[in-house]
């Protein structure tokens, strides 16, 4: 762990109902926590977290969309509550960062490569389902002082064929020059911003990056940031890992300089693991 506080967040995606998520919002109020913790629940299940978890806890959204950039979402404001439905199989979806302040919610993951690989979001901005649309969201969110977590990561055959640095600059490409962009308006700050990098072969399928192979990318991105941003954001933002983190690997991963924390899908849901992955750095 190197930069900043260790921020651990957990991604429970469209797992749940209200007796379990119940039961663990209450097995993390009743835990001891250091780090930085944030819960992205399901849409659905938002309020009711907001309403019982403790506020040492913040709560992320698993997406957002405003309606803001790409000439083909333009036409699309307010008929956007379909992607609660059509989508939520994959991640719940929510229209309108105001909508998400308005329930809690201080943080927005955006660029999720199940968004990226499932739903087919890609950094063309021409593109129907186009992640430039979010990165510009992510400047919608933060100007509005709702952080995101920006996720990256290379698919098996990309690291297969060497190209996982190039994939990850691209990503980081994307999301740098429309935050960049942000910034001109003085409004934003890399204060607000996570990067996490998740190798898409890793996520889901408990075959965890090593702490050598997350480390080699995660100095890489600060090295990235460095050139491409500026030194001060390098060695402030908080790079994460996510893929297949638990409570029996997080330690080892925890002690990578550059790695600055989780983000966690499946061990999020149980709570005393999840509670182990946030301590890990302690
Ligand atoms: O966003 C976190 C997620 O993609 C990682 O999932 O289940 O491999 O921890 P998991």
């Amino acid at each position: 762990a190197g930069s900043g506080k260790f921020f651990v967040g957990g991604n429970w995606k469209c797992n749940g109902t209200k007796d379990s998520i119940s039961k663990l919002v209450s097995d993390l109020n009743s835990a001891t926590l250091e780090s930085d913790i944030v819960v992205a629940p399901p849409f659905v299940y938002i309020d009711q977290v907001k309403n019982s978890l403790s506020d040492r806890i913040e709560i992320s959204a698993q997406n957002s969309w405003t309606g803001k950039g790409g000439f083909y979402w333009r036409n699309q404001v307010g008929a956007s509550v379909v992607f609660v439905s059509v989508f939520c199989n994959f991640y719940s979806r929510i229209r309108g960062v105001e909508q998400l302040k308005d329930l809690g919610c201080k943080w927005v993951i955006l660029g999720h490569s199940e968004r990226r690989h499932i739903i087919g979001e890609n950094d063309q901005p021409d593109q129907v389902l186009s992640s430039a649309v979010h990165w510009e969201e992510g400047c919608v969110c933060l100007k509005r002082g709702v952080g995101v977590i920006a996720c990256i990561g290379e698919l098996l055959e990309e690291r297969e064929a060497g190209k996982t640095f190039d994939v990850c600059f691209q990503q980081m490409k994307a999301y740098a020059g429309k935050f960049a962009f942000s910034l001109v308006d003085a409004v934003p700050s890399w204060d607000n911003i996570v990067i996490a990098y998740e190798p898409v072969w890793a996520i889901g399928t408990g075959k965890v990056a090593t702490p050598a192979q997350a480390q080699e990318v995660h100095v890489a991105i600060r090295d990235w940031l460095s050139k491409n941003v500026s030194a001060e954001v390098a060695s402030k933002t908080r790079i994460i890992y996510g893929g297949s983190v638990n409570g029996g690997n997080c330690a080892e991963l925890a002690k990578q300089e550059d790695i600055d924390g989780f983000l966690v899908g499946g061990a999020s849901l149980k709570g005393p693991e999840f509670a182990t992955i946030i301590n890990s750095v302690t």
